[in-house]
């Protein structure tokens, strides 16, 4: 029986395209060029699987009328896949939970140092040679140890944030989740649930964003939701670019209307809006929640389960649709 075509659209750390290869007729990206949408329509038309990624838009256009049974997503998130467009064609979507947890939850904590400690812009200053020496006002940051952090969207990673940061900096934690949280997981990180989202954003020091992205939680945080913080509270966004209006979050970190802002992801990545990049206040990564040697390798090993469990004829276990 001839293998299954696997086609993987970014270059992936090794010993996972050799494992892939050693199963499945694979075709690689030696390049990582991203595979346009013409590439990536003929690719879903030959293809048993594909294997995306974020840089992916895995539009309808893509689905309807294509020969892919399975979108074995590499990485957590999916809100660059039209799922709705897969289940109707009944082709399976599966993501890779669990791997990236600790490593997008620790790059979480990074921010909000850098953030509060002004990390970014002080590295700035010494390679620039502008460091004049020590002084007692000199670049005065927040103190993070025992504020309290508001996490809107309580699931794996907003957990693990909540864990680090309660069990690490003695940080008071309050979560805004859609669905009720069980008493147990609360009290493991000594966490109440706020009752609606505009409560926790008035009462927080930091906010760290932990929900999904897509259409659902677009703009989230927008000019009248980021008008609930205080001046002094700090935005964490390790989840997805569209959460955040941009633009508002430009202008209250220009007026002063919250102290600062630590970002991963951007809408429309890898576009930075400029307002942005010209601000001090924000410290700014290029989406490396997962971006660990660890857990990039991982990721690809939880693929190939869902490919093998998948061709087996059995089911993906992180199938999503
Ligand atoms: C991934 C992420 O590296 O998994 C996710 O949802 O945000 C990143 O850490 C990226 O999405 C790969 O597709």
């Amino acid at each position: 029986m001839t293998k299954p075509l696997v086609v993987v659209t970014r270059k992936w750390p090794s010993e996972v395209e050799q494992a892939l290869a050693e199963r499945y007729r694979v075709e690689l990206n030696a390049t990582d060029t991203v595979m346009s949408g013409t590439e990536l329509k003929a690719a879903f038309r030959r293809a048993d699987a594909v294997c995306p990624t974020v840089t992916d838009s895995i539009t309808r256009d893509l689905i309807d009328g294509s020969s892919v049974r399975l979108i074995a997503n590499y990485g957590v998130g999916f809100s660059h896949i039209d799922l709705a467009a897969a289940y109707e064609q009944n082709i399976a979507v599966s993501n890779t939970p669990d791997v990236l947890t600790e490593c997008t939850a620790d790059l979480t904590l990074c921010l909000m140092l850098m953030a509060a400690r002004r990390a970014g812009e002080g590295e700035r200053e010494v390679r620039s040679g502008r460091w004049a020496g020590w002084r007692p006002t000199h670049m005065l940051g927040r103190k993070m140890s025992g504020k309290r952090l508001g996490i809107v969207g309580f699931g794996r990673i907003g957990r693990a944030v909540a864990y680090r940061a309660h069990h690490g900096f003695g940080m008071r934690i309050e979560v805004f989740n859609r669905s009720p949280i069980d008493t147990e997981a609360l009290s493991t990180v000594g966490a109440v649930q706020a009752p609606d989202l505009a409560a926790l954003l008035g009462r927080c020091d930091f906010v760290s964003l932990h929900c999904p992205g897509g259409k659902e939680n677009r703009h989230l945080l927008n000019a009248q939701t980021l008008g609930y913080m205080p001046e002094h509270a700090i935005l964490i966004n390790t989840a997805r670019g569209e959460v955040v209006e941009q633009d508002a979050l430009s202008d209250a970190l220009a007026a002063g209307r919250i102290a600062a802002a630590g970002l991963d992801v951007y809408d429309g990545e890898p576009a930075v809006p400029a307002s942005l990049l010209a601000r001090d206040n924000v410290v700014l990564l290029p989406h490396l929640g997962s971006a660990t040697i660890e857990t990039r390798r991982a990721m690809g090993f939880r693929v190939v389960e869902n490919l093998d469990a998948f061709f087996a004829g059995g089911q993906p276990p992180d199938r999503v649709v």
